[in-house]
């Protein structure tokens, strides 16, 4: 009982929300968090599936649907990418055709593809956490292991993987920005 109470006013004090009945409909998108801790172990083949559809589901402009998908299940090729990928870590690569740079409006459409892979898989149990950090070392070094097509660059990558129990939006989430201070109502 004590141990709930200091969650809640954890929760409060961070600003990730302690959902109603209404918001807890949307609690996968108001709960997410960045895993940090993965622990070993695999990512069932339908689940993954389902993470791609997600993927694959996001809207985009004039619906181009821009993105690819290359889901690096290789554990070598995985840990060059991200150093400290765990066995059973899956990275999903999400790249377009352009320079990564300029070409805006399909960068946008893969962030929305990314932001339903990383949604999906935190609903479907997993941990996950996007990167666009290794972007230019993958741009520069693992384009033809990646399997992108001339033309192509990687844009953003999710981990997605095992996480270990008990950590959840509260206990692991940043702190947001007081909601007054990012919405104008006119
Ligand atoms: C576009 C984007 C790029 C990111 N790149 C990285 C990255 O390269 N490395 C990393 O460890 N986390 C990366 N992150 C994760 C963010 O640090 C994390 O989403 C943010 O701190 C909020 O975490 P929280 O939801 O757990 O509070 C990235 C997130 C986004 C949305």
């Amino acid at each position: 009982m004590k141990h709930s109470v200091g969650i809640l006013i954890l929760a409060l004090f961070i600003g990730i929300p302690v959902l109603g009945a209404q918001e807890a409909k949307a609690a996968s998108i108001l709960n997410h968090y960045a895993a940090r801790n993965f622990i070993a172990g695999p990512i069932n083949r339908a689940d993954l599936e389902t993470i791609l559809r997600a993927g694959a589901r996001a809207p985009s402009a004039n619906n181009r649907q821009p993105w690819l998908f290359t889901v690096v299940q290789n554990q070598e090729l995985a840990k060059k990418i991200v150093g400290d990928t765990v066995d059973g870590n899956v990275l999903i690569v999400i790249s377009a055709e352009g320079d990564g740079k300029t070409n805006g409006r399909a960068i946008l459409d893969c962030a929305l593809a990314t932001e339903n892979i990383y949604l999906a898989a935190q609903a479907l149990g997993y941990g996950s956490r996007i990167y666009t950090g290794p972007m230019d070392a993958v741009n520069r070094s693992f384009k033809a292991d990646l399997g992108l097509p001339a033309g192509y660059n990687a844009v953003a990558l999710v981990r997605a993987g095992r996480v270990p129990g008990g950590v959840d939006a509260v206990s692991a989430a940043s702190a947001r920005k007081p909601i007054d201070s990012v919405v104008i109502y006119k």
